[in-house]
């Protein structure tokens, strides 16, 4: 590896996580937490180039973040072909995220920083894989708790088994399934060593959808089990609006609480806290990825774990549609997200 290269980023999707969501948090150790702070802040990358459909948005993002006004695109197709990045970022919703990571990997990009969820369908989902795998590409999906020192501290608590083995996890509060589901997921697959998946079983609560078009107008609540290869249980509830997950070992338990801002270990004997120092796991992230084009394999992310959360948003919906439990690999049936989501204004300030 050579620590000397700075890769050049270029970020689709100049609103909230692409550029300022950092002005909504009140916890400066979450901080950078958009992906255009974090390659500022990172040494080993420089944001040279942005773009949205959004010219308000772009040009404010551009001044923010120095980026010079012949860098600024309103067509991310241009801005990657004229500027040539490293790795491109895809702060888009969803709907817009596909067909921005495939024109990335077959154009050059040597790396993708995609948000969560990963698409808004399967189909694109293993198009996006295959166009990573095939250009050789690095990828990481932002499902942040992948890349957070806390949720580190207790995956490995669980690897080394000083509790006895894994046997059930629990999220409280899976929240809906393309924006939270989507970190939850990823999350259980992190605790459960990335076990291959064998089972789901759901059900969803408000439902918008058009069966013509197999078309999901809203991004409906779910709840359901997971089961893995490993034996290992998940339950993904929605019985709390506080964050929380809970690893149930044979010999004691490590749960994250407040949205993992502490970890509670409880045995038989004894109750302790992980400690735990808290760092931004957009920083994190992103190094990960810089990582991952020094030596050209994934680390802690890649483009096969993002695959397999994104496998169990869409198993969870076939199995409500269907009333029945999903075996994995299952078929796919061509179920799309379309919201006609209207993007969010910004916040500019603290
Ligand atoms: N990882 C996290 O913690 C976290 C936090 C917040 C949001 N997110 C995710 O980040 C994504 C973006 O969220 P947001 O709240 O910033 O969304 P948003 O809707 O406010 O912003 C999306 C931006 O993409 C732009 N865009 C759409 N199509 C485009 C195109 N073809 N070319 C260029 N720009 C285009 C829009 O104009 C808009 O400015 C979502 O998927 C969301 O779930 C992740």
């Amino acid at each position: 590896m050579n620590a000397k290269i700075k890769y050049r980023a270029a970020l689709v999707g100049c609103s909230r996580m692409g550029a300022f969501i950092d002005n909504e948090s009140s916890n400066p150790k979450l901080s950078p937490y958009s992906h255009a702070a974090g390659y500022i802040k990172c040494e080993r990358t420089d944001l040279i180039a942005c773009s949205d459909i959004r010219t308000d948005v772009m040009k404010i993002a551009g001044d923010t973040y120095n980026i010079q006004e012949k860098n600024q695109y309103t067509d991310y197709k241009k801005m990657i072909l004229e500027t040539k990045p490293d790795i491109v970022s895809v702060a888009t919703q969803p709907e817009q995220r596909a067909e921005v990571v495939i024109f990335a990997a077959n154009n050059g990009a040597k790396a993708i920083y995609a948000e969560k969820a990963m698409s808004a369908s399967i189909e694109d989902c293993y198009e996006m894989y295959d166009a990573c795998i095939k250009n050789n590409v690095s990828f990481n999906l932002g499902t942040n708790r992948r890349y957070d020192s806390g949720f580190n501290s207790m995956t490995n608590l669980i690897k080394e088994e000083s509790l006895g083995k894994l046997k059930t996890l629990v999220a409280y509060c899976t929240g809906s399934l393309f924006n939270m589901g989507s970190h939850n997921f990823d999350l259980l697959l992190k605790l459960n060593s990335e076990s291959k998946v064998t089972s789901v079983t759901a059900n969803l609560g408000e439902f918008i959808w058009d069966s013509e078009l197999k078309e999901l107008k809203s991004d409906p609540i779910g709840q359901g089990v997971i089961e893995f290869e490993n034996g290992v249980k998940a339950y993904a509830f929605n019985i709390s609006n506080k964050t929380k997950w809970d690893a149930i070992c044979e010999n004691g338990v490590v749960s994250a609480i407040d949205n993992g801002g502490n970890f509670i270990v409880h045995t038989k004997n004894k109750k302790y806290e992980l400690d735990v120092e808290k760092k931004s796991s957009t920083l994190s992230l992103i190094y990960d990825l810089v990582r991952s084009i020094d030596d050209s394999r994934p680390h802690l992310g890649g483009i096969k774990v993002a695959v397999a959360s994104t496998e169990i948003i869409f198993g969870f919906i076939q199995s409500h549609i269907t009333h029945s439990q999903v075996t994995f690999p299952y078929k796919p049936l061509g179920i799309n997200l379309n919201r006609n989501f209207a993007p969010r204004m910004p916040k500019y300030n603290k």
